[in-house]
């Protein structure tokens, strides 16, 4: 049963998502990444509710928001020099940093690891809030574990029914979730790809570790949110190098296309296609909007023209890959 409410994020709706948050529950919001799900991040019984209702395994450790980097610094064992420079060049932005946690930070929010992940978002709702509840709030895509993330509040509806709300802020800037950092020692390591780019982290810091991208391999898992399977629509989806009208005949009826380049029309009257963008960072903005909608055309199939190989397209096809796994 739906009992959400969509609230537009003015001083009266506000007021509400702070009172909820003050009363250890959970609020729904926009950044400028995805809607996030929120909840005090000091708070047990409002980060098992957020893992309650996303249905997250207990061991994925959650990222906290914060409204300056000062209050990041709070939460903090210690704070490297990558960790403050990348902090002055890219927030408030879709970057998150992972450091060691400060003893005061419980636990729980970040599955027991040593380290916190860190975050400061662009959004303006998602700034106000932070202010206005003077709470560092943890928050996780605001999805069924798995599933796709939500670029709206209507996707945040339709994938977490029970959320008491969801401030509404429009379509996600970004609409691919932050890249993540980890600065707890030595060279900056890549965790997550994402919205801010390799490039830009590296032209900041110098150097970064990138992983291999046949990832994730067998054995200890550094983000643990990196599973496999993840990001994925109810559809199947195969990636396809050419969209070729043979080869799609053979991936069945109730076909879906996503594709960055224009489709030749011999292709099937009944297919639906989504054309976006053929720049990494248009296409990133719309990926998630376009699964959603190929989701909810009822597709039971959708082939994925496989995106370029460089580096600048590396979120979009790591979010690509786990969304065929
Ligand atoms: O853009 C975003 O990052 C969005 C918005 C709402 O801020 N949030 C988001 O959260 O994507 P979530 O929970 O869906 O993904 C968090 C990722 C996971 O892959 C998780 O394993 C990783 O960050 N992570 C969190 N804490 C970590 C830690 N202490 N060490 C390593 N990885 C961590
Ligand atoms: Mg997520």
């Amino acid at each position: 049963m739906r009992t959400a409410q969509i609230v537009l994020p003015d001083a009266d709706g506000l007021d509400a998502a702070v009172a909820l948050l003050k009363a250890d529950q959970v609020c729904a919001f926009p950044t400028e990444t995805v809607y996030g799900l929120g909840a005090n991040a000091l708070s047990e019984t409002a980060i098992s509710e957020v893992y309650r209702l996303k249905g997250r395994p207990s061991w994925n450790p959650l990222i906290v928001h914060v409204a300056d980097a000062d209050m990041a610094r709070t939460l903090a064992a210690t704070w490297p020099d990558t960790a403050a420079e990348l902090a002055r060049r890219f927030w408030p932005g879709p970057l998150t940093l992972v450091v060691d946690r400060a003893d005061h930070v419980p636990g729980f929010v970040s599955a027991g690891s040593p380290t916190v992940a860190i975050r400061v978002p662009a959004h303006p709702v998602a700034l106000a809030l932070l202010e206005a509840s003077g709470l560092p709030l943890a928050a996780p895509s605001a999805n069924r574990s798995e599933g796709l993330s939500p670029t709206s509040a209507d996707h945040v509806v339709r994938s977490l029914p029970d959320v008491p709300m969801v401030l509404d802020g429009g379509r996600c800037q970004f609409g691919l979730e932050s890249t993540v950092v980890d600065v707890s020692h030595g060279t900056p390591r890549l965790l997550r790809p994402g919205a801010l780019s390799v490039a830009d982290i590296r032209a900041a810091v110098g150097d970064i570790d990138v992983p291999e991208e046949s990832t994730p391999a067998p054995g200890p898992v550094l983000s643990p949110g990196m599973g496999k399977r993840h990001y994925a629509p109810r559809a199947r989806v195969v990636l396809v190098p050419t969209l070729d009208t043979a080869a799609l005949r053979h991936l069945g009826p109730q076909l879906g296309i996503l594709t960055h380049l224009p489709v030749n029309d011999t292709i099937n009257q009944d297919t639906r296609v989504e054309l976006l963008p053929a720049d990494p960072s248009g296409y990133g903005t719309e990926l998630y909007a376009a699964l959603h909608r190929l989701d909810e055309s009822g597709v039971h199939t959708i082939a994925v023209l496989t995106p370029p190989d460089d580096e600048d397209w590396l979120a979009v096809r790591d979010r690509l890959g786990r969304a065929v796994a």
